[in-house]
Formats: C-alpha cells, sequence, structure tokens
C-alpha cells in the first residue's frame, strides 16, 4: 500500500470515530465563540444560540451571527470576525479549532459536532479580531524552504523535463498543502523556544527538491534544514498527519529528507 493511500486510510479511521450527537438545546445550537476585539486585547467567549437547519456547516453558523449579533441573553453584540473564500476546504482561510481540533469551518458539519460547539482562533498565530488570525509567518517559512519552481523569464521554453508516475504521484500528494496551519497547531515542536518553521514546511521542501527544475536548490534547503530552525525540531509526534485535512504525507516527506540530509552531510564529509 502506498503511503498516500496509508495516509488516507488514518483520516478515514479518525474521522469514523467522530462522535455524531446533535445534542441541541431547547432545538437550538449551542455555541461557545472565543472572541478578542483587537490585536492587544485581552480575549473572551462570548454564548448563542442559532436556530438548527439540517446539513449546517461551521461558516453557517457564523453567517448567523454576522447577521443577527446577538448573544445567549439577547444582548447586541459586535459580528464575530472570520476569514473564508473558497468555502471547500481547498484555501484553508477557514481555519479555526473547533471543539478542540483544528479544522476548516466551511467542511465541518454541525450534526458531528458535540455541543456546546466551542471556537477558538488558532493558537499559534497572533490574533487580528475574533477568528482572524495573522499566518504570515507561514508564507515566511514557505520562503526559507523556496518552495517554488524558479523560472528566468515568462516566455515558452519548450516542454519541461519528464519524471515518473510515481514521482508525480507523490508530488501531487505533496502539492495539495493549502496552508492552513492545522500542523502548526498541534505540532508540540512548533513554538517560539524552538523557532522550528513547522511540518508543512518540510513537506513543500521535499515536494520541490523532487521537481527536476527546483531540484538545482536542493542544497540550499538541506542547508536551511540542518539550521536550528530545520528538521532536528521534530520530535516525530506525528500529529501533523493526523489532522491534516489534505492527507500530506508528512512524516514521510520528514522520513525521506532525513535520508537526503545524511547523504548531504556525508558527501561533504568525504569531499
Ligand atoms: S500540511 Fe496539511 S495541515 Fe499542514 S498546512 Fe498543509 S494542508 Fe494544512
Ligand atoms: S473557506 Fe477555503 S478552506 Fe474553508
Amino acid at each position: 500500500m502506498s503511503f498516500i493511500a496509508i495516509n488516507d486510510l488514518v483520516k478515514k479511521l479518525i474521522n469514523k470515530s467522530e462522535p455524531k450527537k446533535n445534542n441541541l438545546k431547547n432545538g437550538k445550537i449551542y455555541v461557545k465563540i472565543k472572541r478578542q476585539d483587537d490585536i492587544n486585547s485581552k480575549p473572551y467567549y462570548q454564548e448563542f444560540l442559532i436556530p438548527y437547519k439540517e446539513h449546517m456547516n461551521v461558516i453557517m453558523i457564523l453567517m448567523y451571527i454576522r447577521e443577527n449579533p446577538v448573544d445567549i441573553d439577547g444582548n447586541e453584540v459586535k459580528p464575530v470576525a472570520f476569514e473564508a473564500s473558497c468555502l471547500e476546504e481547498v484555501c484553508g482561510s477557514c481555519t479555526m479549532v473547533i471543539n478542540g481540533k483544528p479544522r476548516q469551518a466551511c467542511s465541518t458539519l454541525i450534526d458531528n459536532l458535540e455541543q456546546p460547539i466551542i471556537i477558538e482562533p488558532l493558537s499559534k498565530f497572533k490574533v487580528i479580531r475574533d477568528l482572524i488570525v495573522d499566518r504570515s509567518k507561514m508564507f515566511e517559512g514557505l520562503k526559507k524552504v523556496r518552495a517554488w519552481v524558479d523560472i528566468d523569464g515568462t516566455y515558452d521554453k519548450g516542454p519541461g523535463p519528464t519524471y515518473s508516475q510515481e514521482i508525480q504521484q507523490i508530488r501531487y500528494s505533496l502539492s495539495r498543502c493549502m496552508t492552513c496551519g492545522a500542523c502548526l497547531e498541534v505540532c508540540p515542536q512548533y513554538n517560539d523556544i524552538t523557532n522550528f518553521v513547522g511540518p508543512y514546511a518540510l513537506a513543500q521542501a521535499y515536494l520541490f527538491n523532487l521537481h527536476p527544475i527546483s531540484k538545482n536548490f536542493e542544497k540550499h534547503r538541506l542547508n536551511y534544514l540542518i539550521s536550528k530552525e530545520g528538521i532536528a525540531n521534530c520530535g516525530n509526534a506525528q500529529l501533523c498527519v493526523q489532522v491534516c485535512p489534505k492527507s500530506i504525507p508528512i512524516t514521510d516527506a520528514i522520513a525521506e529528507l532525513n535520508n537526503s540530509i545524511t547523504k548531504y552531510l556525508l558527501s561533504l564529509l568525504t569531499r
């Protein structure tokens, strides 16, 4: 079984164990939201009751509150700020912590959640307001591993180099990362003490090392990955693969990178 299939299987098993309870409060959905008015203010919780409809997702709850910003006690409150774009688990912008687990609000169904539904912003980023966080450090991480294919012009340079179906399959599985930040939320090693770049960036480094053109910068990536922000910070907790909504084979990528780093360091010693 390929490692892509194994990751999909793990994800299915996790979803199967999700509680399927719908304990409504007087026929309404009971929601607690962690709020923060701006980047410098203190967080607080607010509770809401939302009329239940079949097949609702968490985004529908937040949209309802935006149109009816009234808390459980009938007080008018500020509408809850949140981000969303694709509404089909592709952009990652709606990622938040729902009942203690990082997930996409657009693909998380109310019927699969225990109540009260507790909605919080991702904790590993600065909160800008309510559920909106500043994930720009993820893009800084992608820059550090040169997560792109260099081109030297916009003109047609003819067909690029070909590579095997097997590599295509691995690259496709890695390319589905949407920089949602879920893997960082659960990674015990991703914190201000370690300065670890994080699992998603390692997976992207491997993705671009496998590309026939971008492979030219493999040495640059490996040099970064042996720095204090790099791969040695990984404690192999493997929580990243459990929460990744796109089943990115992160730990397999880390193992492959470790192999490449060992070979690279040996080559330096024997030069
Ligand atoms: S590796 Fe998975 S969990 Fe991490 S940012 Fe990419 S899609 Fe999200
Ligand atoms: S809105 Fe794009 S992933 Fe949810």
